[in-house]
Formats: structure tokens, C-alpha cells, sequence
């Protein structure tokens, strides 16, 4: 997927209906986001490093309650790094591509990340 998305880009490939081609997280990010359903994600699949608290886990693994932390990145970033994978130069550990769980969708991730801004997010 590439790093930039714009209106002018996507749309025309997915009006040629260019079905490989996936929704760009900034579009999911403005659909609406089932936080319930995020909670299940999370606890299926991401609270062994993110943790219950959301204070992360596994060493490297942030601490998402901290108010200048990560959850300061907008709703785009954060789904694209969850579901390409990230790592911050340096980290002792990345995040996974979809947190390890290749049953997740890019939906998935947009609720498991709305459910984390509203349960950890200050
Ligand atoms: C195997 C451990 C592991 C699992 C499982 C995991 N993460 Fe992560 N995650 C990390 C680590 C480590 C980082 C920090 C990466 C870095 O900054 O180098 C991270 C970072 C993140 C970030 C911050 C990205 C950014 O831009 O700063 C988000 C958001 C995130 N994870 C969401 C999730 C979600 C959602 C799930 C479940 C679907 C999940 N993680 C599952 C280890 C994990």
C-alpha cells in the first residue's frame, strides 16, 4: 500500500473496480468505528503486548495512556502502522502487521484502535 493516499489517486482505481486494491486507512478512519467490537480484537489479540492497562506489556511495546504518547498521532497513522507493522528506529521491538493475527481486517483495526483512543486515550 503506498504511504500517501489522496482522493485524486485511489478513486479512480477503485471506481475501475480494481477489487485488490484496499481501502486507504484515512477512509476507514472516517467511517464509523465499532468500539465493541475493538474490545474483543484487543483482548484477542493485542493486550499480550499492549496489556490490559494499555500501558504496554513486552519491552518496547508503548505506553498508549501516556498523553503525549502515540494516541497523539491522528487515527490514520496509527491504523496503517497497526496493520503494515512499525517500528521506531531504535525500538528494541516492532509492532507486528496486524498485531500477528492475519485473520484481522483493516475494519478490525479501525475498531481495535477506536476502542484503544477511547479506553486509554486521556
Ligand atoms: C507481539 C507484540 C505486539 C502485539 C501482539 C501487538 N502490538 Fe502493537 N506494538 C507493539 C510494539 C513493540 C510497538 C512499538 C513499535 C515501535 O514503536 O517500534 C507497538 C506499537 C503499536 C501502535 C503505535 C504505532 C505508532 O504509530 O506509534 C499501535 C497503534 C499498536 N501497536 C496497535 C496494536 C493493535 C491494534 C494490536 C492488536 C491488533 C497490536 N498493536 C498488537 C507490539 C505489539
Amino acid at each position: 500500500m503506498s504511504k500517501k493516499y489522496s482522493f485524486n489517486t485511489w478513486l479512480p482505481l477503485v471506481m475501475a473496480g480494481a477489487l485488490a486494491v484496499s481501502v486507504p486507512a484515512a477512509v476507514i478512519a472516517k467511517q464509523g468505528a465499532d468500539t465493541s467490537h475493538g474490545k474483543t480484537v484487543y483482548e484477542e489479540t493485542c493486550i499480550a503486548c499492549h496489556g490490559e492497562n494499555g500501558a504496554g506489556a513486552v519491552p518496547g511495546a508503548p505506553n498508549f495512556t501516556d498523553k503525549n504518547g502515540r494516541l497523539t498521532k491522528p487515527d490514520e497513522v496509527l491504523i496503517e502502522h497497526a496493520v503494515e507493522g512499525f517500528q521506531t528506529p531504535g525500538s528494541p521491538m516492532g509492532m507486528p502487521e496486524l498485531g500477528g493475527n492475519p485473520d484481522l481486517t483493516d475494519q478490525d483495526i479501525a475498531d481495535v484502535i477506536a476502542y484503544i483512543r477511547q479506553t486509554f486515550g486521556k
